[in-house]
């Protein structure tokens, strides 16, 4: 039995690195898939014949603002672009030429009026128990304009800036309407993040991070999702319902190790990148999500030692080991949803890709039932013609690997 068993393992190599080939290019192709979610302005073609040479991927409220800058007459020609608006909402983009943040910046306002047409205008900020009343600007406004189409609002403005400086401190908002007013706007999280400085002949923001840290956020997003997201649930179900074919017996356990330390490689890299990312977000930290994290890593690498430290199959204490590996590991892909949900509603990348990310992880629940039953089937089929074939010492009853798979079942 065994033996016929080993030569089946030549057969299973080679589907091993067919598996491993695949989870590989299913790795980069998910790579692929979502570092292409940043939306970026650059791809952007506003729909008017409006064209702008700079653009910046503001770091929050799905904002983007793409400028033409004249250093020669200080005019500065702008298109305040805001994603994911509803026409319940007001939006508006603002300079701060004296200071920073919300308190003294020269606004820029618009929101649909209950009869459905766009209100563009100025507001002054003076303090933060401001209602946008309409008022000049301590600069020059001219076409000023707003559209709302297909979710997102876009303020159109000509600012004759009175500053020779070409850096200006800029804020951004949204917030709800009822009726025509404006309410006050959330005072928590990204809107009390939206400000930054913007240099307007480099392009470059800084203070809050701008595209660079957007960049480093999507490549935390990415390595993570793949690797704890995608990649461990996969190595799970490998182990769980491979090794309910006996063609595939030692293979499985490959694929699942080769599965597993892929995954925890670049797993630990975006743990890197987020700790990284932690360090740097002084002003605001995202405690549950870092908190996870961290757990995260602890049972991952604790995984990796309980591999090189487990006991022989036959091992008295094999048993025992079992069922903490499968403990730890089904904590480690739980807490990873949990954490790449949480993740999503601080990066708010564009909705289809947390849609994505909802498909990828049903259709591996969707396997996983199915297999689950088909498992189930497999399991009792075997002990069936074990009882009738009445065979002094089943098949492969007491054998490790299946012995325990049927054990786990019967206790779940
Ligand atoms: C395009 O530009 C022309 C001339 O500047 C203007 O009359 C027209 O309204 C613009 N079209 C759109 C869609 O903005
Ligand atoms: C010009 O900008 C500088 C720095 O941003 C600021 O200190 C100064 O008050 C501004 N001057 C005017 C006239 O707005
Ligand atoms: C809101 O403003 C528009 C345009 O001025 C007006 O037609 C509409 O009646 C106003 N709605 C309310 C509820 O005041």
């Amino acid at each position: 039995m065994r033996r016929c068993m080993r030569t089946n393992a030549d057969g299973g190599a080679a589907t091993m690195a067919r598996m491993l080939e695949l989870v590989l290019s299913l790795s980069v192709l998910m790579s692929m898939i979502f570092s292409s979610t940043a939306q970026s302005c650059k791809s952007y073609a506003l729909s008017s014949n409006k064209t702008f040479r700079a653009c910046n991927d503001l770091p929050y409220l799905n904002s983007y603002l793409h400028w033409n800058y004249d250093s020669s007459s200080n005019k500065l020609q702008i298109a305040y672009r805001h994603t994911g608006i509803t026409s319940s909402r007001w939006v508006a983009w603002a300079i701060n030429p004296t200071s920073t943040g919300m308190a003294g910046s020269q606004a820029l306002v618009a929101y649909q009026q209950t009869d459905g047409t766009m209100r563009a205008y100025t507001s002054p900020i003076s303090s933060y128990q401001t209602s946008l009343q309409e008022g000049k600007l301590s600069f020059d406004v001219s076409d000023l304009s707003a559209t709302l189409a297909n979710n997102e609002i876009i303020i159109f403005a000509t600012i004759g800036l009175s500053n020779t400086s070409t850096t200006v401190n800029h804020v951004w908002q949204d917030g709800a309407v009822s009726g025509n007013a404006t309410q006050v706007h959330a005072t928590s999280g990204a809107n009390v993040q939206s400000m930054g400085t913007l240099n307007l002949l480099s392009g470059e923001s800084s203070s809050t991070g701008g595209n660079d840290r957007i960049r480093k956020r999507n490549i935390h997003g990415v390595l993570n999702a793949v690797s704890w997201g995608i990649l461990m649930p996969i190595g799970a179900l490998i182990a769980r319902y491979l090794k309910a074919f006996k063609s595939a017996d030692p293979a499985w356990f490959y694929l699942h190790v080769g599965c597993q330390s892929i995954a925890y490689i670049v797993g630990v890299a975006g743990w890197g990148t987020g700790l990284k990312l932690g360090s740097e977000s002084a002003s605001i930290q995202y405690d549950a999500h870092r908190t996870i994290g961290i757990i995260l890593f602890c049972l991952g690498t604790l995984q990796v030692f309980a591999l090189l430290l487990r006991p022989k199959p036959d091992h008295k204490y094999r048993f025992y080991w079992n069922i903490y590996h499968h403990l730890v590991g089904y904590s480690v892909i739980i807490l990873s949803i949990i954490n790449i949900f949480k993740g999503f509603s601080i990066l708010n990348p564009d909705k289809k890709w947390k849609n994505a990310y909802i498909g990828v992880i049903a259709a591996l629940s969707f396997n996983a039932v199915w297999l689950e039953g088909y498992t189930w089937y497999l399991v009792v089929k075997r002990k069936r013609s074990e009882i009738a074939g009445k065979m002094p010492h089943g098949m492969n009853g007491s054998n490790g690997v299946n012995g325990f798979g049927a054990r786990q079942r019967q206790g779940v």
